[in-house]
């Protein structure tokens, strides 16, 4: 056991109490936040006359030392210790003496803790945007390619009007790209530094809190100091956030496997991103769509145990917020395997066209523009439901689609029909004349495509 108190204890502390307390496990991978913390912590306690040049030198040096050791595997994190903090400034003391005793001067593990994971957060969710943005790069150069892909778009999963696979793509691109701005507003409210807030109440020492927050890149320090140290919003924003793209990776994951069953055939996933059985030989099975799929639930779990460890603690720091971090650390593992896997997989996948359009087709997709081309003749929209409803039910009976019916069996249910009809419920006409902002027309296609490469290129 290795603790930074103990002074005012008589006894030891039961093994037990000792390893249900202690966060070394998990708080290990916050060292280098912890170690940059602690040198911008020093400077200021130099610039500030607390610490001599020559202890902020000696303590600054060590630290990169100890940085450096850790990161080429020259030095181990001992598990012996309670937490990072414990175990960083013990070794700096071992390493460099009476001046590393120093390093705590007017700084609490509390205001630390709660810099470590701030400063961590921002990181990962830079790396999380990194790989957002990837996703939407793929995403637009599968709609680039697929602008003619015509398909079945779906509601209740009924088969409703034809679309385009750029059009379908095209609704995960906004969902995505809302994505990245959810992470990106959460980024901007939580940039406020937490270092010299001490323990709750601030200190004594003549700390400049604006020179930390400047050092460690944040916008400026946190206005209270008994917030700062208990705060945990932001990472209930980001688990917020990141249940969010887990929702919609998991619908999209759930399409894909639809699409890749045999009886709808649109796409085929890699054999690098699929699976086979271990007692069907003839399984390709959409294991990583599933696994993304049931991952979400794990981040969900996440965001909602942080919520409820949050909702019952009095102000300031209380020792529960130590579970944010096993949580918080799961679910962007989690979240960034996820992206890259899901990423890989969707740009490598195979889309076939030829099937998704047979199956716009077969599915009476076009029977609302039947119907629109009775209006455009006069007739009420009501009645020209009616009429295409006796045509659709004429279709089934007979095995057709309505491209394939005769042209006097349209006639004998409404003699409005005449040989343009064809022409006007082919697939192609039928998108094609969706030219409304945001509908899968080429032509209204393509100026959001433009919109969208312009956001890839300054975003
Ligand atoms: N390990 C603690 C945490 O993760 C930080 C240390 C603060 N501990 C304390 N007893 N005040 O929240």
């Amino acid at each position: 056991m290795a603790q930074l108190w103990g002074g005012r204890f008589t006894k030891e502390t039961d093994k037990m109490v000792y390893e249900f307390n202690a966060s070394i496990t998990f708080d290990q991978r916050l060292y280098e936040q912890d170690i940059q913390g602690s040198i911008a912590h020093a400077s200021m306690l130099a610039k500030q006359g607390i610490l001599t040049k020559e202890e902020k030198r000696a303590i600054t040096d060590g630290l990169e030392q100890i940085l450096e050791d850790v990161k080429t595997g020259k030095l181990e994190i001992s598990e012996k210790f309670e937490d990072i903090h414990s175990f960083v400034e013990a070794t700096l003391t071992e390493r460099i003496g009476e001046p590393g005793k120093k390093l705590h001067t007017g700084r609490s593990r509390n205001d630390q803790v709660a810099l470590d994971m701030k400063m961590y957060t921002k990181d990962e969710t830079l790396m999380l945007d990194g790989l957002l943005q990837q996703l939407l790069q793929t995403l637009f150069g599968i709609m680039e390619e697929n602008l003619d892909t015509y398909m079945p778009g779906f509601t209740h999963l009924q088969k409703a009007q034809p679309i385009t696979l750029a059009h379908h793509v095209g609704a995960y691109f906004e969902m995505f790209k809302r994505d990245r701005g959810r992470l990106y507003d959460m980024y901007q409210r939580m940039n406020v530094c937490p270092l010299g807030s001490g323990a709750l109440a601030g200190t004594t020492y003549p700390l400049d809190r604006d020179y930390t927050a400047e050092l460690l890149n944040f916008d400026c320090a946190a206005l209270n100091s008994m917030d700062a140290v208990s705060d945990r919003d932001y990472l209930i924003e980001l688990l917020s956030s990141l249940s969010t793209v887990m929702m919609h990776l998991s619908r999209f994951c759930e399409e894909i496997i639809i699409w890749n069953t045999n009886e709808y055939q649109f796409v085929e996933i890699d054999d690098a991103y699929s699976t086979g059985s271990s007692i069907m030989p003839q399984k390709k099975n959409p294991d990583i769509a599933e696994l993304i799929r049931g991952k979400t639930g794990r981040v969900y779990g996440a965001l909602m145990a942080l919520l409820t460890t949050m909702k019952g603690t009095p102000l300031a720091y209380n020792k529960d917020m130590q579970e944010d971090k096993e949580l918080v650390f799961d679910a962007i593992d989690t979240v960034k395997e996820c992206l890259a896997l899901f990423t890989g997989m969707i740009g490598t996948m195979t889309f076939r066209k030829d099937q998704m359009e047979r199956s716009a087709k077969n599915g009476f997709t076009n029977a609302t523009d039947a119907a629109d081309y009775l209006v455009s003749r006069g007739v009420a929209f009501r009645d020209a439901h009616g009429i295409v409803g006796q045509l659709v039910l004429y279709c089934i009976e007979n095995n057709l689609s309505l491209d394939e019916m005769p042209l006097e069996a349209y006639k004998k249910i409404s003699p409005v029909f005449q040989e343009d009809i064809y022409e006007a419920i082919s697939m192609k006409n039928c998108v094609e004349r969706r030219t409304t902002l945001g509908a899968p027309g080429k032509d209204a296609m393509k100026v959001v495509m433009g919109l969208y490469k312009t956001y890839l290129e300054e975003n």
